[in-house]
């Protein structure tokens, strides 16, 4: 078990001579290294069993202090961190020598996120170093929405969990990138695609592969419970598994006179259901059953983020 609690100034002494601290931010918990510092970027890896050519988004509080780490942030970056930093949303930019190749995997650009979390916040604005922090969780498991979620898989770990409470938009970040002139879209998230393109005009999606580790934001496979999960039409799949153990994820509280049913939201929205998904997949993933079985949500606003994670999760 880790130390869990609020106490910032901890935070700080531990990150500032190289330890790493889970920290809570409104998509999903991160673990948190001076991104500055390589050896404590490596503890990252190891901790996370996270294979080094996948990069790590860098965590600050302020445009001035990104301005120390990239080489510039195009008209277009700029217009979207004006309207949706601090949140839930990472933009793609040309990296200066400081930030190390570890942090980027060799590539020339580094991941930028200011979060919106007042303790992070409150963090950040202390500290002269931003962080470099992936998602607080085994590799290819299920992201961590609470400090418990952390504690449970990585608590041996880590020295401190940040304990800021669930995570309230419970997908991680959307990742924009730009190639040619264009914008793209590198991974689905807690910032809808609607709202992107209402500042900027249509944006592109990058496809998904499972085999291009040069493009690892899109490895197909990831956000997964170590439980198969089926996706289709439940009805049809209660009758197709029919002799096996099942828990069933439903969109709204449909099947909640069966066994081992859990729903996204009552009311049907799609914000809801991206918060509440991670921790349901969780508990789905430790009841006594063969299978999962869940179905897509309405593919619009949030619930394309809730889709990709469902996707991923069903993938092999
Ligand atoms: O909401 C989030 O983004 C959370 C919180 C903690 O900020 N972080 C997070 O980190 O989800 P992680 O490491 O689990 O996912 C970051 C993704 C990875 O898929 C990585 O491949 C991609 O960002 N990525 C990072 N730097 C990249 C780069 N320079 N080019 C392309 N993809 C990059
Ligand atoms: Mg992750």
């Amino acid at each position: 078990m880790a130390l869990i609690g609020t106490d910032i100034s901890f935070a700080k002494v531990l990150l500032t001579q190289g330890d790493l601290v889970a920290i809570p931010t409104e998509t999903v918990y991160g673990l948190a290294a001076n991104a500055f510092n390589p050896e404590a970027v490596t503890k990252v890896f190891t901790t996370k069993q996270r294979p080094t050519f996948d990069p790590l988004i860098v965590h600050t509080d302020s445009l001035g202090k990104i301005a120390d780490f990239v080489e510039e942030i195009p008209e277009t970056a700029m217009q979207l961190a004006k309207q949706f930093w601090p949140g839930p949303f990472t933009i793609l930019l040309k990296k200066k020598a400081i930030v190390p190749d570890l942090v980027t995997a060799g590539l020339e650009t580094v991941a930028v996120r200011i979060p919106r979390h007042p303790i992070t916040q409150s963090l950040l604005k202390q500290l002269d170093f931003p962080l470099a922090a992936p998602s607080a969780n085994p590799f290819g498991y299920i992201s961590p929405t609470t400090a418990q979620h952390v504690d449970d898989q990585l608590g041996d770990k880590i020295g401190y969990i940040l304990d800021g409470g669930a995570s309230t938009i419970g997908v991680e970040s959307t990742i924009i990138g730009f190639e040619e002139g264009q914008t793209l879209v590198y991974r689905l998230g807690g910032m809808s695609v609607e709202s992107l393109e209402e500042v900027i005009g249509k944006v592109k999606l990058m496809p998904h592969s499972s085999s291009n580790p040069s493009a690892p934001g899109m490895l197909k496979s990831h956000y997964a419970p170590k439980k198969s999960l089926i996706l289709g039409d439940i009805p049809m799949l209660l009758e197709k598994y029919k002799h096996e153990k099942l828990a069933i994820l439903s969109f709204q509280e449909t099947y909640t006179s069966l066994e081992n049913s859990h729903y996204l939201s009552l009311k049907g929205d799609l914000g809801e259901a991206a918060q509440n998904l991670f921790s349901k997949l969780r508990i789905l993933d430790n009841l006594p059953v063969d299978k999962i079985i869940a179905e897509l949500v309405p593919d619009h606003g949030l619930g394309k983020a809730v889709n990709d994670r469902l996707k991923r999760a069903a993938a092999k």
